[in-house]
């Protein structure tokens, strides 16, 4: 007989009951005093918690990992993704500034020759920047910082191992944008459509579907269009259901989810620790889009809340092989629903709770 059993056998559940409590108590006025100020919520945190650590953590491997990917470029670059938005913003200024960007023009210009020479960028991305930059230079008047950046283009651009064709990836009228023939109502059907199933059948999700909506879901907008995330796919039933069971809001229902996405985020596109929640927003923008995506084609979701707990975030990590810079925003559960299965009514809340007309009276 161990310890604790012995020990629920002797002290009287009373007691205990009359102890939690007190306990409870005690943590919730020590917590009143340490809220106080910034400094003593530091301190409770430094002294008495640990639940920041990982997150703070991150966020440090997540600069120096932002440093690091300048010197060695791979797949996408989030400085020359962030400059090159930069650039298209002054593009559409109006009035537009007949000098704009001399800041980090040259920091741009640098970045992208790096790239180029690297040739491990993604080609769309690459010709994005050209393309900016080739408008920008166009337009743009000198001044001193601008006149020397343009020269590092010029050199550049003549020495490109092969010459980049100017396309048309430079901003446009909004008029040219695409005409969009859903009615509300249609729309509405589909979020009504969307709800959280949480019973599959045990078929594969074939590939090219997966990808199709891979590229709706990256039409989300992100916060300077650098969509720090990726969709890690899972789709072996036996490892789809382990990493299921690992999130801990599945229970009873993780071992037939055999279509699995881990949405991870990854700080190392950011040199500041002001922009460390982007990557939960703009990975949950992007996965809002997955979802419908998905529903369109007739596959089912289900999100599944990601906790930042130390042992089932060294679970995922060693299963996933995540650096300590790349954060688990949540699952997602998809595949071919079973019909039968329940959805749980899970009322909204009105819209009248919902919006704050904060200088007018709502008509
Ligand atoms: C971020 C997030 C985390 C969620 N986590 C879980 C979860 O761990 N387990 C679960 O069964 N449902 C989870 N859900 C589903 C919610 O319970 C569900 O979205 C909510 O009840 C509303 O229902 P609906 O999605 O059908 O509209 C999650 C949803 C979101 C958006």
């Amino acid at each position: 007989m161990s310890l604790r059993t012995i020990a629920k056998k002797v002290i009287p559940v009373k007691f205990v009951h009359w102890l939690r409590e007190r306990g409870e108590n005690f943590d919730k006025s020590f917590i009143r005093l340490f809220s106080g100020t910034r400094l003593t919520s530091s301190i409770y945190y430094l002294l008495f918690s640990r639940e920041f650590g990982r997150e703070q953590q991150a966020v440090l491997r997540g600069r120096i990992a932002y440093w690091r990917s300048l010197k060695t470029i791979e797949a996408t670059c989030a400085l020359l993704r962030r400059n090159t938005h930069r650039l298209e913003k002054g593009l559409i200024m109006r009035p537009r500034r007949d000098s704009f960007a001399a800041e980090y023009i040259m920091e741009t210009v640098n970045c992208f020759r790096d790239a180029a020479n690297a040739k491990s960028l993604n080609p769309e991305e690459l010709q994005w920047a050209h393309d900016v930059l080739d408008e920008y230079f166009t337009i743009v008047k000198d001044t001193p910082k601008i006149a020397r950046a343009r020269r590092v283009w010029q050199d550049l651009h003549a020495s490109l191992d092969t010459a980049m064709e100017r396309t048309n990836s430079v901003p446009y009228p909004q008029r040219e944008l695409p005409e969009a023939t859903i009615a509300p109502e249609q729309l509405k059907t589909l979020f009504q459509r969307r709800r959280s199933v949480r019973w599959f059948k045990p078929d594969r999700v074939a590939g090219e579907i997966i990808l199709q909506a891979f590229e709706m879901a990256t039409l989300a907008p992100s916060a300077c269009n650098r969509q720090p995330y990726e969709f890690y796919v899972i789709q072996e039933p036996k490892r789809a259901a382990k990493v299921a069971n690992m999130a801990g809001g599945t229970v009873g229902f993780a071992d037939q989810i055999s279509n699995l996405i881990v949405v991870v985020g990854d700080l190392k596109a950011y040199p500041m620790e002001r922009d460390r929640h982007c990557i939960y927003i703009d990975a949950s923008l992007a996965t809002m889009q997955l979802m419908l995506a998905f529903e369109t084609m007739q596959i089912s979701t289900c999100p599944i809340n990601w906790p930042d707990i130390e042992f089932r975030e060294r679970l995922i990590e060693r299963e996933l092989n995540l650096t300590a810079h790349q954060r688990p925003v949540m699952l997602l559960a998809f595949g071919y629903a079973d019909p039968e299965g329940g959805i749980p009514y899970s009322a909204k809340k009105s819209s009248n709770i919902l919006g704050r007309f904060i200088d007018h009276d709502h008509v």
